[in-house]
């Protein structure tokens, strides 16, 4: 089985694209198919002992999900099916999307959420994130000037996308043994 796990939750297709840029940098001994949410199981996610974890915000500041209005299940409706999980010892990067200009009060938010969530179960989340370079008023996903995760804004910083991405992978590559 692959070391790491990717999976992501996704609306319109952007956060399963970066996932799906992510997975192309590596084997598959390395890292599984990035994979939707709404498809997998608790017990597949923690099967890993690395996992790279996306999201978009959605709503005002919510996870994806039918309640903000996604056509399918995602993160509002699996995260639920995850509580009992003891996630000590396992290493955790999240990566979040967002729009700074429309929603500056709520930025990426639901990358917050998950660090929140599973920081309280004994994951290991790696992978900081400087926040200078982004014009943003609050953000649950911030604190003390770095993000909790990668933050990328495909409607409006999209051509930054690839280098952060490069750089943030390089980032982490230690604690995942890439
Ligand atoms: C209805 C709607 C609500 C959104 N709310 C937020 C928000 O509260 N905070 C934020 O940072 N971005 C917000 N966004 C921006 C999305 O997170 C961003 O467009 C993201 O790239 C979408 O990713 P996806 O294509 O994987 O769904 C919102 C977008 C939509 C369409």
């Amino acid at each position: 089985m692959s070391r790491i796990g990717l999976f992501f939750g996704s609306s319109s297709g952007n956060t399963r694209r970066i996932a799906k840029m992510i997975k192309k940098r590596y084997d598959d001994t390395t890292m599984a198919d990035a994979l939707n949410v709404n498809k997998a199981t608790p017990e597949l996610l923690a099967s890993y002992d690395y996992l790279i974890l996306g999201t978009p915000t959605l709503g005002e500041g919510a996870l994806p999900g039918l309640e903000a209005d996604c056509q399918q299940t995602s993160w509002a409706e699996f995260l639920p099916q995850l509580q009992d999980i003891d996630f000590s010892g396992k290493t955790i990067a999240l990566y979040g999307l967002g729009d700074q200009e429309k929603y500056p009060e709520n930025f990426v938010d639901a990358l917050g959420m998950l660090y929140e969530f599973f920081t309280a179960r004994g994951a290991r989340v790696v992978g900081f994130w400087p926040s200078d370079g982004y014009d943003f008023i609050t953000s649950k996903a911030e604190a003390d000037g770095e993000f909790f995760g990668l933050v990328l804004d495909q409607d409006n910083q999209k051509q930054l996308t690839d280098d952060r991405l490069a750089t943030w992978l390089r980032l982490i590559s230690g604690e995942f043994g890439l």
